[in-house]
C-alpha cells in the first residue's frame, strides 16, 4: 500500500469524558465493534477506579496494566482506528491534555443524567485550541436524565461549540423506546438488556406502523421533535465538523450497545484521517516521504524488577522503520530502535514499520521527554504540547543533605516524563512543584525514594496560577520582574514564569503591565484562549 493510501486508512482519536460518564464502557463497545475484543469487560481492569490518595501504588499499577491499553488500534469497515486511551483520574488530568495533541479528533461522552461537567469543559478546552473535531455521545439514555433540547443547549453554553443531533431519543429511563437516525430516517427500537439490534426504516414519519411500534404518544412525540429539528438545524455538514466548530450529537446507551453503531459509523465516515501539523519551522504534511514524529507521553514502569520507561510517539509524516538511525532534534543527535512496540488491543508485540497516525512505544532508558521529535536529519519541534499552569504548588524540601545530587536527578527527570512540572526560583534555586492534583505529589516522592535514593518532602505554597510571562518592552517586563522577583520563576525550558498569588493579584497585574501578555499555558501560540483559561 502506498503511504497516501496508508494515511487514507487511518483515524487516530481519543474518548473523552467526565469521570463515570462511560468512557471505559463506550471504549470496550468500539473494540467489540471492531472484533479487536471479544468478551465486555475486557477493558474494564485497565479503569483507574475511584481511589483515595493513600492508593496511589494500586493506581499505579491499574496504570502499569494500561500501558498495554494505552493505544487500542482495530480495523472497521477498511479502516484502521487508533484510540488513544486517557487516564480517568482527574489528578492525571494533564495526562489527557498531552494525550489530546497526539489525536486527531475525539469523541466526547456526557452523562444524561448530569450534563456537562467540570472536567468536560477542561477537556474541550484544550480541543478548541487545537480545533479538534468532535463528536458527543450523549450517554445512559436508559436512565431518566435531562431533557434532550436541554442538554444540547448546556453543550453549546457551555462548551462554546455548535452542536447538530444526528440521532433523536424517544422517552427515556424507563420509558425509553430508543433513538430515531435522522440522516437515515431509520428508528432503533430498544429493548433493556437486549444487545441485538431491532431496526426499522421509516421513510413517512406519519405512517400508522410508527404508532403500533411505539404508541401514539410516543410517536406524536418524534413526530413534533423530529420536524422542529429539522426546522432548527441547517443539514449536518462536514466542514464546520472538520474544523473544530460544529459537534454532531449521537443519543444512547453505551452499556446496552444501543446508539454506538450509529456513531461509529459517522465516525467512519466523516472523521479526520491524519492531519498535518506545525513545527516550529513549517507545517508537516503526513504524506511527506521523510518520518517525523513527537513523543507525546512517557510511561515509566514503578515495578522495581522492570524499571523501563516506554516513550509514546506520534508519527506524524513518512514511514517509521525498525532499526533505523533517526534524529533526535533536541539531543541533536542520531538514535535507533530495536524493538519499537506497537499497541493491538491488549497484545503488545514489535513492529517493522508506522504510518502517520499511528503510535508506537519506544523503549527509554531517559534520552526523551515530553515533546521531543525524531525526524530523518531535519532539526524540527512540533508546536502544540503546551505545559497547563499546575493548580496546586510545593516547594521540594531535601530531607536527606547527603542525597541533594540524586534529588536534583530525580527531580529533573520526573519533570521530563511529565509527571509534574517543575519551577525554579531566581532567588537562590529553591524548586517549586506544580501539578493538577495531590496524587501526583505521593508519585513523586514515592519515586524519588525508590528509584533515585532521595528523600524529600514538599512545603505547602498557596499560589492561584502559573502564568508564563512576555513582552515587546524589555523596560516595562523588568520593571515587573523587580517589582514581584519573590513571585518569579523559570521553568525548564528557561521561560520566565509569574506565580499569582490569587485570581485578583493577577488582574491588577494585567491592569498595570498592560504591555505584558500572561498566558497560563507555555504554548504562546494558543495565547487568545490561554488568556481566558
Ligand atoms: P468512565 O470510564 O467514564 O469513568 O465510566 P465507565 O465506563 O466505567 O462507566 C461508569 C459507570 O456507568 C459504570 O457503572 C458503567 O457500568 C455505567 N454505565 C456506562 N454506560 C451506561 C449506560 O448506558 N447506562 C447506565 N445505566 N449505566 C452505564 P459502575 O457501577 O461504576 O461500574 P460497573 O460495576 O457497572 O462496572
Amino acid at each position: 500500500m502506498s503511504l497516501v493510501e496508508e494515511i487514507k486508512k487511518r483515524k487516530t482519536f481519543a474518548v473523552i469524558a467526565h469521570p463515570d460518564s462511560g468512557k471505559t464502557t463506550l471504549t470496550e463497545k468500539l473494540l467489540l465493534f471492531g472484533g479487536a475484543i471479544q468478551t465486555a469487560g475486557a477493558v474494564k481492569s485497565n479503569k483507574i477506579k475511584k481511589a483515595t490518595t493513600s492508593d496511589f501504588m494500586e493506581i499505579e499499577k491499574q496504570r502499569g496494566i494500561s500501558v498495554a491499553t494505552s493505544v487500542m488500534a482495530f480495523e472497521y469497515k477498511d479502516k484502521l482506528i487508533n484510540i488513544l486511551d486517557t487516564p480517568g483520574h482527574k489528578d492525571f488530568a494533564e495526562d489527557t491534555y498531552r494525550t489530546l495533541t497526539a489525536v486527531d479528533s475525539v469523541i466526547l461522552v456526557i452523562d444524561c443524567v448530569k450534563g456537562v461537567e467540570e472536567q468536560t469543559e477542561r477537556l474541550m478546552e484544550v480541543c478548541r485550541m487545537r480545533n479538534t473535531p468532535v463528536i458527543v455521545f450523549i450517554n445512559k439514555l436508559d436512565r431518566d436524565g435531562r431533557d434532550p433540547y436541554d442538554l444540547l443547549d448546556e453543550l453549546e453554553a457551555k462548551l462554546d461549540i455548535k452542536v447538530r443531533p444526528l440521532t433523536w431519543p424517544i422517552g427515556m429511563g424507563k420509558s425509553f423506546k430508543g433513538v430515531y437516525n435522522l440522516q437515515a430516517n431509520e428508528l432503533n427500537l430498544f429493548s433493556a438488556g437486549q444487545k441485538q439490534e431491532d431496526l426499522i426504516q421509516f421513510k413517512d414519519l406519519n405512517t400508522p406502523d410508527l404508532d403500533n411500534k411505539i404508541g401514539k404518544a410516543y410517536a406524536n412525540q418524534l413526530r413534533e421533535d423530529v420536524e422542529l429539528i429539522q426546522g432548527v438545524y441547517e443539514d449536518f455538514d462536514a466542514e464546520p465538523y472538520l474544523k473544530g466548530e460544529l459537534a454532531p450529537v449521537f443519543f444512547g446507551s453505551a452499556v446496552n450497545n444501543f446508539g454506538v453503531k450509529e456513531m461509529l459509523d459517522t465516525f467512519i465516515e466523516f472523521a479526520p484521517n491524519p492531519r498535518p501539523r506545525e513545527t516550529q519551522a513549517r507545517l508537516v504534511s503526513p504524506d511527506e516521504a521523510k518520518f517525523t514524529g513527537f513523543v507525546f507521553k512517557i510511561h515509566a514502569n514503578l515495578d522495581p524488577n522492570h524499571r523501563d520507561r516506554i516513550a509514546f510517539l506520534r508519527i506524524c509524516s513518512g514511514k517509521f522503520e525498525r532499526n533505523t538511525f533517526y534524529y533526535h532534534s533536541r539531543h541533536d543527535k542520531k538514535v535507533r530502535f530495536n524493538n519499537p512496540t506497537s499497541f493491538m488491543a491488549q497484545k503488545k508485540s514489535v513492529i517493522d514499520d508506522a504510518y502517520p497516525g499511528d503510535v508506537v512505544g519506544l523503549y527509554d532508558s531517559g534520552t526523551f521527554k515530553i515533546g521531543d521529535t525524531l525526524s530523518e536529519g531535519e532539526k524540527l519541534f512540533y508546536k502544540g504540547i503546551p505545559s497547563f499552569s499546575p493548580e496546586m504548588f510545593r516547594e521540594v524540601v531535601n530531607m536527606d543533605p547527603m542525597k541533594s545530587k540524586q534529588l536534583e536527578k530525580g527531580v529533573d527527570q520526573l519533570s521530563d516524563e511529565g509527571v509534574a512540572q517543575l519551577f525554579v526560583h531566581n532567588l537562590g534555586n529553591r524548586k517549586i512543584i506544580g501539578t493538577v492534583g495531590q496524587l501526583q505529589f505521593e508519585v513523586i516522592q514515592y519515586r524519588l525514594k525508590h528509584e533515585y535514593g532521595a528523600t524529600a518532602d514538599f512545603r505547602p505554597l498557596n499560589y492561584y496560577k502559573a502564568c508564563w510571562i512576555k513582552s515587546d518592552n524589555a523596560e516595562k517586563l523588568n520593571e515587573f520582574v523587580r517589582r514581584k522577583h519573590t513571585n518569579i520563576v523559570h521553568d525548564k525550558e528557561g521561560n520566565m514564569v509569574f506565580l499569582a498569588d490569587s485570581a485578583w493579584i493577577l488582574k491588577v497585574a494585567r491592569e498595570d503591565f498592560p504591555e505584558i501578555n500572561f498566558y497560563t499555558t507555555s504554548d504562546f501560540k494558543v495565547e487568545a484562549l490561554a488568556q481566558v483559561y
